[in-house]
């Protein structure tokens, strides 16, 4: 465990007295390892926690941050948690792509390798001023990746501003650029004023002292998940499906400084402290220094690894009529509130229905295969209703969607239009310990039987593992849908980009399942036709769409021409992606030993979500050169938010039917109209010769493993887990 152990939130209203900000945290004055901040936070927590003993005790971001940076970083485990690391990163399928980006990436080249190489050799000089100096060092190397599957978690940063809390970035008519506002000052003036309903409230103009876009944005590239800037700008503010969000000011893994100061265009300045909130069991009783707090919280002989542990399914509690903040559905998932259907109101919509997913993931602990069998009858009623009631367009809202279950999207997909290809095909880099591992499984008999319950536990893991799953010769499937019986035949290998990869491979969607049919398999074959032509469509996204919702929107754009309009992005003109979330399909590596050793998982607080590496590159059909990561995507038009469209979904809904069939021209930001492009449906040489492309002619029968744990994010304690299955068939 490790200063991870933090977790900082939350604002105290009515804070002292406004202190001077620096502009820039770092240049704040390092306390000296004898600074006794630690020793301050035992009593304030225990008075705090007497008040009120199941309130999260909280205290001021700057003395957080003091004791953080008192706690000494220790050269030999710092190294030992660099190599562990390093044995996961070698998993990650865009390494050597972040160093040479193709001319599509919209972001700088990040060395993953070279950087955490170069903590270590800092480390092992004793050049780290603190553990807080060290570990956030390695937590913004992973996010120089800008991969939502590239994660390294350990969960001390979470400093919380509340003045910045509520800002969001709104338009006064959604095609003039945006401005930043407080929410609650929207809901009092914007929301409300009848007669005049361009009035708006001042608007921010700087954050501590600087230019508040300028801020927002070299904040996003430093901690952005995202992969282009306007996503990265569009991740940062609330809207209804995305309640969450909030300014890297208002809640940051990293100390942003003791308070924020905001200054409006009316001239006023706001400045409100920091605070930091004590993760609920953090027992600070003893720990007078920083020495006191490493032995107390960055010790990895404290935590049990229980990687095998699986959390029981819950039911969920009976669903609300309606999904919050959504108006009234048509119809809705059973309690996800992620799936919903509607049909508009008002003059010129009246043909128009809406289908929402703002995520195809099963809530934690939520049984997967009841949310698939619940989404897919969801989807299928939507479907049905809309076609009884005569609706002709289709509007799919997935902003916020940042994926899931990778099966969900292939139904959604069958179910819009059953007769399309579902092309796939991925790669895995072929990292020392994936060759490893596939030889390994290679060796295991086939008529192999589990002799003991540890044995059959083992082989379940095994075949269940999203990423050692993707390495089982029999159950993994070239792009042309050709059974790959052999180690030798899934290794491949094949060269992109300098770097050497699996042979491009797919997941058999077509095997009947005795938990979940996708549509158009077994039971659930000759599902009823698309009742919505392609032209009809529109996909809405705010351009964080990752993962599962990626598979999903290609699928649409390059099988059937679907059309796509973006909201939001940075206060400027011109087009914006539409998808710019994680486009991989996840997994980690290195040299076996290291990998099994988990060493850095007993370096995380919650050592079952200490991180994840992206496994798998996605391809388009049109191209097998490219990882889908590293392509732009731009939508088919753009517009911005308005108050009301913050606060009432349907507004936005209205607003992309007018922008994709009403006035394109007119209401289209400046310069983000661009036509479809039809050649990206166009297929690569290199995929063509590899493979025939109708689904029809590919037969697969019998049931191989289970297709419904596919995701593309493979988590590095899933896959010490899988590890240990393979270790325990040897
Ligand atoms: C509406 O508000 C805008 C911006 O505050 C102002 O310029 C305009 O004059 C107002 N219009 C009316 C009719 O009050
Ligand atoms: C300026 O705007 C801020 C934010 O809405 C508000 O708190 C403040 O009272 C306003 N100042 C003046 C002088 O109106
Ligand atoms: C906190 O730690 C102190 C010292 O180790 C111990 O005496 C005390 O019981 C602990 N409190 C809780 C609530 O665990
Ligand atoms: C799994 O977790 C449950 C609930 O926390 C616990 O009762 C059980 O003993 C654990 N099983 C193993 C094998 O660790
Ligand atoms: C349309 O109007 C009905 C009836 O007032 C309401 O229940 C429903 O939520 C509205 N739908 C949308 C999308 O606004
Ligand atoms: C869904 O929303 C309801 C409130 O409408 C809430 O009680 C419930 O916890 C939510 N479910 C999930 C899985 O978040
Ligand atoms: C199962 O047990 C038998 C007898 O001990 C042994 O010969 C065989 O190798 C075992 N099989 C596996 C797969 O471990
Ligand atoms: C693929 O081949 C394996 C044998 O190597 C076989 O067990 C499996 O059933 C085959 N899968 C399909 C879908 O034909
Ligand atoms: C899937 O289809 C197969 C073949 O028709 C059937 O045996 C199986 O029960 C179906 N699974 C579900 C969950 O209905
Ligand atoms: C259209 O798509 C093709 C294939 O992906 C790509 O090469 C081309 O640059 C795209 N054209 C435009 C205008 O984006």
């Amino acid at each position: 465990m490790s200063l991870w152990l933090l977790v900082f939130a939350s604002l105290v209203s009515g804070a002292p007295a406004p202190q001077k900000t620096p502009l820039n945290p770092r240049q704040n004055s390092n306390p000296t390892p004898t600074s006794n901040a630690c020793a301050q936070i035992a009593p304030m927590t225990a008075g705090f926690l007497e008040a009120s003993p199941n309130a999260t005790p909280r205290v001021p971001a700057a003395l957080a941050h003091e004791c953080l940076q008192s706690v000494p970083n220790k050269p030999e485990p710092a190294g030992k948690m660099i190599d562990s690391l390093q044995a996961f990163v070698q998993w990650q399928s865009t390494l050597v792509y972040l160093n040479t980006p193709p001319s599509s990436y919209m972001l700088p080249a990040t060395d993953i390798v070279g950087r955490l190489n170069n903590a270590k050799t800092k480390a092992l000089a004793g050049g780290f001023a603190s553990e807080y100096d060290f570990q956030l060092e390695v937590v913004k190397t992973f996010l120089s990746a800008h991969d939502g599957h590239f994660v390294y978690r350990p969960d001390m940063f979470g400093f919380r501003n509340n003045l910045a809390a509520d800002i969001v970035s709104v338009s006064v008519d959604g095609k003039s650029v945006p401005k930043l506002y407080h929410l609650r000052d929207l809901n009092n003036t914007a929301l409300n004023s009848t007669a005049n309903s361009t009035a708006m409230p001042a608007a921010i103009t700087k954050i501590n002292g600087e230019d508040a876009s300028k801020i927002i944005e070299e904040t996003n590239l430093a901690f952005s998940v995202f992969q282009d800037p306007d996503s990265q700008w569009n991740a940062n503010f609330r809207t209804v499906a995305s309640p969450e969000n909030r300014l890297v000011v208002a809640a940051s893994l990293a100390f942003q400084g003791e308070s924020v100061t905001l200054t409006y265009d009316n001239g006023t300045t706001k400045t409100e402290n920091s605070f930091a909130n004590l993760r609920a069991g953090a027992n600070f009783t003893g720990v007078n220094n920083g020495e006191d707090f490493y032995s107390r919280f960055c010790n990895p002989d404290a935590v049990q690894l229980n990687a095998t542990n699986g959390t029981t399914p819950a039911k969920l509690p009976p669903p609300q009529p309606t999904i919050q903040g959504f108006p009234f559905p048509v119809t809705r998932d059973s309690g996800a509130n992620t799936t919903s259907g509607y049909f508009l109101n008002g003059t010129g919509y009246d043909d128009v229905a809406v289908l929402t997913v703002s995520s195809f993931a099963p809530p934690a602990t939520y049984d997967p295969v009841e949310y698939l069998t619940n989404f897919q009858s969801t989807v299928g009623d939507f479907l049905t209703k809309s076609k009884t009631a005569g609706k002709k367009k289709l509007v799919v809202d997935l902003t916020s969607n940042g994926g899931g279950l990778v099966i969900a999207g292939f139904e959604l997909f069958s179910q819009l239009f059953p007769d399309a290809n579902k092309f796939q095909a991925d790669n895995i880099r072929l990292a020392e310990s994936v060759g490893q591992i596939s030889h390994i499984i290679g060796a295991i008999p086939k008529d192999f039987r589990p002799n003991n319950t540890e044995q059959s536990r083992a082989l379940k893991s095994l075949q269940d593992s999203a990423i050692v799953g993707n390495l089982v010769p029999g159950s993994v499937f070239s792009p042309a849908g050709n059974n790959l019986t052999n180690v030798e035949s899934i290794l491949g290998p094949i060269s992109l980009n300098g770097d050497t990869f699996t042979a491009f491979q797919s997941t058999p969607l077509n095997n009947t399942d005795p938990q979940f049919n996708l549509t158009g398999v077994g039971t659930k074959a000759n599902p009823p036709p698309s009742v919505f032509t392609p032209e009809n469509v529109v996909l809405l996204t705010d351009g964080t769409c990752g993962s599962t919702c990626t598979i999903f929107s290609y699928l649409m754009i390059q099988q059937r021409n679907i059309k796509t309009a973006v909201v939001g992005g940075r206060p400027n003109l011109g087009a914006m992606q539409s998808i710019a979330g994680v486009e991989g399909a996840q997994l980690k590596k290195g040299q076996l030993g290291v990998l099994a050793e988990g060493y850095i998982l007993k370096r995380a607080t919650v050592p079952m979500q200490a991180g994840a590496v992206n496994g798998k590159n996605a391809f388009a059909p049109s191209d097998s050169q490219t990882p889908l990561q590293f392509s732009m995507q731009p939508a088919n038009c753009r517009f911005f938010y308005t108050a009301q469209m913050i606060t009432k979904p349907e507004m936005v809904w209205q607003r992309a039917v007018d922008v994709t069939w009403k006035d394109p021209a007119g209401l289209c930001v400046e310069g983000s109209q661009l036509a479809i492009n039809e050649t990206t449906a166009a297929i690569d040489p290199l995929f063509q010769k590899m493979m025939v492309m109708d689904a029809d002619k590919i037969s697969l029968s019998g049931a191989a493993t289970s297709n419904l744990q596919v995701s593309r994010r493979t988590g590095m304690a899933t896959l010490l887990t899988a590890l240990a299955a393979v270790m325990a068939l040897l």
